[in-house]
């Protein structure tokens, strides 16, 4: 099989080394570089990754670098071809994402000023917290066009409204389509008009209430996570969805996911990173999706966006 490419995923948390093993283990890579600032975290475990290839059976090579704030150990990403940011620090039981947008902004800045320098033609995707804000300021930061910065949201968030409705209904995760949108927090447009369990309308099998209890529930779903780790947040599902969208830039895929786009004219909207539908390939979003929302649903998106890029304007300062 022939692997190509390499990509590098910033920070070594629970998040970034469980997508650095996903990226790994999709054999799809030559090279996947992990780094972080903590001294000998990532070679510690690129080791130990790169032992358990001849068991899982990958040939990925996984390498490990420890890097400092200013830029030392950025050599080895250099000329990655899709980078993940994990970077930053995660929620703790109580807080919100956007509780962490001063601290983690100091050091999403860096490390993508750091990327932009090594890798100038990489697509980057941000998942560090508040999303929409840390990929905006990612954009400013590396200087890159809007296609090539991207956040990941959207899929996490349909992935915990799928769960949540094929255990409602006790049914296959395979069967049910959701579809989640606008901001990953406060402002999360899930659209129960483009839910569907086979093929049929999810309001024809439960009630208006049971929805928008599982709504609710989605939109919170990260919340939840935190306060049963009580340290950390949630990796499995976040993860997951990150190594999806790499993998569908480096096979240039075309496959259309919900992920943090830059908007400009869809829905009415324009100018600013927000949750939508977007095709994905080698040069980043091809295009954003505009698809069939009612009134309601369009309404909630633009209110998102408002309060997205009311933040997204003060993340510039910080
Ligand atoms: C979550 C974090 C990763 O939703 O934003 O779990």
């Amino acid at each position: 099989m022939a692997r190509k490419g390499k990509v590098t995923v910033v920070g070594a948390g629970f998040y970034g080394s469980t997508t650095a093993l996903r990226l790994a283990e999709y054999d799809i890579f030559e090279t996947v570089v992990l780094t972080d600032i903590v001294e000998g975290k990532p070679e510690g475990l690129a080791l130990d990754m790169n032992q358990s290839r001849s068991i899982e059976g990958f040939e990925t090579k996984v390498i490990g670098a420890t890097t400092t704030p200013d830029g030392a150990g950025y050599e080895a990403t250099a000329n990655s071809d899709v980078v993940v940011i994990t970077a930053g620090l995660p929620r703790k039981p109580g807080m919100s994402r956007m509780d962490l947008i001063g601290v983690n902004a100091g050091i999403v800045r860096g490390v993508a000023e750091n990327i932009a320098k090594h890798s100038p033609k990489a697509v980057i995707i941000v998942v560090s917290n508040p999303l929409d804000e840390m990929t905006a300021l990612t954009q400013i930061a590396s200087n890159f066009p809007h296609n090539q910065v991207m956040g990941q949201a959207g899929m996490l968030d349909t992935a915990r409204f799928t769960n949540f409705v094929a255990e409602k209904l006790g049914v296959l995760t395979s069967s049910v389509k959701t579809l989640t949108l606008g901001s990953h927090g406060d402002t999360m447009v899930p659209v129960p008009s483009r839910c569907t369990v086979d093929g049929k309308p999810l309001s024809d099998l439960l009630s208006q209430t049971e929805i928008d209890e599982l709504v609710d529930r989605t939109r919170n779903g990260g919340a939840e996570v935190v306060a049963l780790l009580k340290t950390g947040s949630a990796y499995y599902a976040p993860s997951a969805a990150a190594a999806r969208m790499a993998k569908a830039v480096i096979e240039d895929s075309g496959e259309v996911m919900p992920v943090c786009a830059w908007v400009d004219g869809q829905y009415g909207i324009s100018g600013v990173y927000l949750g939508v539908e977007a095709e994905i390939g080698k040069t980043g979003i091809r295009k954003v999706v505009e698809s069939a929302l009612t009134p309601s649903e369009v309404e909630a998106l633009k209110v998102a966006a408002e309060a997205v890029r009311a933040k997204q304007a003060d993340v510039k300062e910080l």
